[in-house]
């Protein structure tokens, strides 16, 4: 790997800026959700342990540029001394005298938090005095936030090239359970991609056809697949216009001898609506007036059988409407076997993106994965073969 490790740096009497994602979900002032939090403890408890004095920067929501009251990282304060278990002091600019003060205030085992880089401009834009400022503030560098990694953002990658820097615990843990799903995994590879639209992930499909050897395509997205295919699909959502390019990649497929699992069987109703009165049809019999919500058990069968003889699993995005019962069946049911496998010993599985962890909570499997990401949009642009530019800085 091209990036340090937390331990190779020296870290004792440093100022250690270390670049956390705390965009987690808030409502009214309150986290709900506290994961991504969590998973940064053990990283800022190395940097303590080796003498370092933790500096966080983050991002909060999108203000762009602006200072946005309800966007103010001091409402995370709170959570964050409960998961350090220490109080954690906070500056109310990242940049600037009332972070330089801050940061002088320290005194060895304190822990600050710097204000939502995004409240500058110079943050997004990458601008380089922007990143200038932050290197300021700190001896080493530290990248903890692989979920942001896909930023080329001031403190993502700005202020990487310009420190001694390394990848955090979570960042390296990342890294490594992705290389073992897709870089360089034990075959055969199973991935499951779900979701609404194929047009957000051409880039996925078309990248994944060439690395795995089964590829299972769910949600809505399994829609735009067989109408592709000349399928009555009724009122499903689908994009029609996508027919060509779902050729297209189902051709790439066969190209290189990659298996594509589309649902043969579906469960369809009139709405869109819990416990809304549902049939299961096969995938060619969708009425006019129905829509597909789920893949059915025949399709959930052929998951599971071809899941049994993969060695890993890669896996964003559910299979049908899970939000709802008893739309959320077949991603369970793939779920708990994937799990099954796992705890088993068989499959190595890692999975990613919100509403996939969402899925595998509302399993109650997610415990029982190898590996589940803290990323959204970092976890697929990574799957779709891109370089995250905050981890392309760390080398
Ligand atoms: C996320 O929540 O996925 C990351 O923190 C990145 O946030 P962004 O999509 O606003 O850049
Ligand atoms: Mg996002």
């Amino acid at each position: 790997m091209a990036w340090k490790t937390l331990d190779e740096m020296d870290l004792n009497g440093k100022t250690v800026l270390v670049r956390v994602d705390l965009n987690v979900p808030v409502e009214d002032g309150r986290v709900t959700d506290a994961t991504r939090i969590e998973r940064i403890v053990p990283t800022v408890e190395a940097i303590l342990d080796a003498g370092g004095e933790p500096v966080l920067l983050a991002h909060f929501g999108r203000p762009k540029g602006r200072r946005v009251p309800d966007m103010s990282l001091r409402q995370i304060v709170p959570a964050l001394e409960r998961a350090l278990e220490r109080s954690v002091a906070f500056a109310e600019d990242c940049i600037g005298d009332a972070a330089r003060q801050a940061v002088a205030a320290m005194d060895a085992g304190d822990v600050l938090l710097l204000e939502n880089t995004r409240f500058h401009e110079g943050e997004e834009a990458n601008d380089p005095a922007f990143a200038r400022d932050l290197a300021a503030l700190g001896d080493v560098y530290c990248n903890d936030a692989f979920s942001a990694a896909h930023r080329a953002h001031g403190s993502t990658e700005g202020v990487a090239r310009l420190l001694p820097s390394c990848a955090g615990l979570l960042m390296a843990e990342e890294l490594a359970a992705l290389d073992r799903a897709l870089g360089r995994p034990d075959r055969p590879v199973m991935a499951v991609v779900g979701g609404a639209k194929v047009s957000t992930k051409l880039d996925l499909l078309g990248n994944l056809v060439r690395k795995v050897d089964v590829l299972v395509i769910g949600g809505g997205m399994a829609n735009t697949f067989l109408a592709a295919q000349g399928l009555d699909v009724g009122r499903s959502l689908a994009e029609h216009d996508m027919a060509k390019t779902a050729r297209e990649i189902v051709m790439k497929a066969d190209e290189a001898g990659c298996r594509i699992l589309l649902p043969e069987d579906v469960v369809v109703a009139a709405e869109f609506r819990a416990n809304a009165e549902s049939r299961t049809l096969p995938a060619d019999a969708c009425p006019e007036d129905a829509m597909i919500l789920d893949a059915g058990p025949q399709s959930v069968a052929r998951i599971r059988e071809a899941m049994g003889e993969c060695r890993t699993l890669i896996w964003n995005g559910p299979l049908g409407a899970f939000e709802i019962p008893p739309f959320d069946a077949a991603t369970n049911a793939a779920a708990k076997e994937a799990a099954r496998l796992t705890r088993d010993g068989r499959l190595v599985s890692v999975a990613g993106g919100g509403d996939t962890v969402a899925a595998l909570n509302k399993a109650g499997v997610a415990q029982d994965f190898t590996y589940v990401s803290s990323a959204g949009g970092a976890f697929l642009e990574w799957m779709e073969g891109k370089t995250l530019p905050g981890v392309a800085a760390l080398g």
